[in-house]
């Protein structure tokens, strides 16, 4: 173990010595200097770590307070301790304002100098474990290739990351805008974890509802505030509590709903329909949107005064097609999520696979590329079309709408049979609405049942 090294200046050498093996007996090593210049100069050349400084006020040449300035220019963690004689106590205090870490007046105690040279160096010593933290800690955050669920290392991805840390600090509202499928609602929740943890997460879709019942939905009501209002019902701003509501595809929003939410977003507070009481608004109001909000405003077609209240702090997902580096290290994260959930052998995906979803464009951007690697994760190799012609069946050959619809029912029945009858994940696979998955099972007469059973 080194002993922590001090500097020590004064231009009367019989207490420099004093100090000197005072301090050594101490258990510190210190370098002696009667010429504040070449104390400094020892300083700048960086060879020798200086735990702290010890150091005259009054020397000739340069006094301790000019040499104080200086070595704060040079290191401005370097805790100096100023000797003051006995007439110096205002210096000394103005000393300690301009920076000095403490000041001892002559004669000097020992008790007195070794517990101001403890605390400086102890000081000296969190200071610099405090900023090799804060170093580590950016260069992990550079580094990172997922955040909350939110899985890439572009840096225009790692730029989200580092803006999403930021503003969950302000409960200012927040406007996500990015492309379908481009991980807007992940973005919403990781900026939760971050702001609001434990407290509820409440999303609204603005286009799934019709106008009236998205007002009582977000709004709540009293009891017979309309027909079949029969008992007194809680919003949606009332569920979120001091978390986040999460209000999504804010462009549909009908102009009326806009007025009234641009209201309570002004007054924070809101009241049930057929309720007089006003309720405080606690939650962080998160929208997002994936047409070009500001456009929208522009047109007329959406509240300009609403859509700078909800665009306090802007953040934009990129498009997948402006992050094709993500694309290998995204499909290996769905076929992880897949093989964790299903037993038997791990699926790997083959270089040429990953070659070939970085080669395409995906215009429904994560969620697209996330039903394709499950599709791979399921069927494997046996999707990949092959050009080269099939045998004829015998016979009479079968028309095209014939071939498709048998193709049809026994890519269904394949996958359906892997999800043991399950229709909303094999409607995720899919990439059909479960509607759509049912239609096609009532048509071509599949039997759920016995899919479940086996
Ligand atoms: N960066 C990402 N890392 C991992 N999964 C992602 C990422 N981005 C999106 N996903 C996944 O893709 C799917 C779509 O994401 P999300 O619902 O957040 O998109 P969105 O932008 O809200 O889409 P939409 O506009 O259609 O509502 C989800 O399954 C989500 O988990
Ligand atoms: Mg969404």
């Amino acid at each position: 173990m080194s002993f922590p090294r001090l500097l020590v200046v004064d231009d009367d050498p019989y207490l420099l010595l004093a100090l000197r093996q005072t301090l050594e007996l101490a258990g510190y090593a210190a370098d002696t200097f009667a010429n504040p210049l070449e104390a400094l100069a020892a300083v700048q050349t960086g060879k020798r770590d200086f735990a702290a400084v010890l150091a005259d006020i009054r020397m000739p040449g340069m006094d301790g307070m000019t040499l104080l300035a200086k070595l704060k220019g040079l290191d401005p963690d370097l805790p100096v301790i100023l000797i003051t004689g006995h007439g110096d106590v205002a210096m000394a205090v103005k000393a300690v304002k301009e920076g000095a870490y403490d000041f001892l007046q002559k004669p000097v105690d020992e008790e007195t100098l070794l517990g101001a040279l403890t605390r400086a160096v102890e000081r000296k010593r969190l200071m610099l474990e405090n900023r090799e933290l804060q170093a580590r800690l950016a260069a992990s955050r550079a580094e990172r290739s997922a955040f909350y669920g939110l899985v890439g290392a572009h840096p225009a991805m790692r730029q989200v990351y580092a803006l999403i840390e930021t503003m969950a600090a302000a409960p200012d509202p927040v406007l996500i805008s990015g492309e379908t499928g481009s991980g807007k609602e992940l973005a919403a929740r990781a900026l939760h974890a971050l702001s609001a943890a434990g407290q509820p997460f409440v999303a609204v879709n603005m286009a799934a509802l019709p106008a009236e019942m998205l007002e009582s939905e977000l709004f709540g009501h009293e009891r017979g505030a309309f027909t079949g209002a029969e008992s007194r019902k809680p919003g949606k701003f009332e569920f979120a509590g001091s978390g986040t509501l999460f209000l999504d595809e804010i462009c549909s929003l009908p102009l009326h709903l806009q007025g009234k939410l641009l209201r309570v977003l002004e007054e924070r507070a809101f009241s049930r329909l057929g309720g007089n009481a006003l309720i405080p608004l606690q939650a962080r109001i998160v929208s997002a949107t994936n047409h070009d909000l500001e456009e929208e405003a522009r047109a007329g077609r959406f509240r300009q005064d609403l859509y700078f209240r909800l665009n306090v702090l802007p953040l934009k997902i990129p498009p997948l097609s402006a992050r094709k580096e993500d694309i290998p290290l995204l499909a290996r994260h769905f076929a992880e999520e897949y093989n964790l959930l299903h037993a038997g052998q791990p699926v790997l995906l083959p270089q040429n696979f990953l070659d070939r979803l970085t080669a395409r464009s995906w215009p429904g951007n994560v969620r697209e590329l996330r039903n394709e690697v499950r599709r791979f994760c399921i069927l494997g190799e046996e999707r990949q079309v092959s050009l080269s012609p099939l045998p004829l069946p015998d016979g009479e050959p079968e028309s095209l709408k014939a071939h498709m619809e048998a193709e049809e029912k026994r890519y269904l029945l394949t996958v359906l049979g892997r999800f043991g009858g399950q229709v909303s994940t094999a409607s995720a696979v899919l990439g059909l609405s479960r509607k759509s998955v049912y239609e096609k099972i009532n048509r071509y007469g599949i039997d759920l049942d016995s899919l479940r059973q086996s």
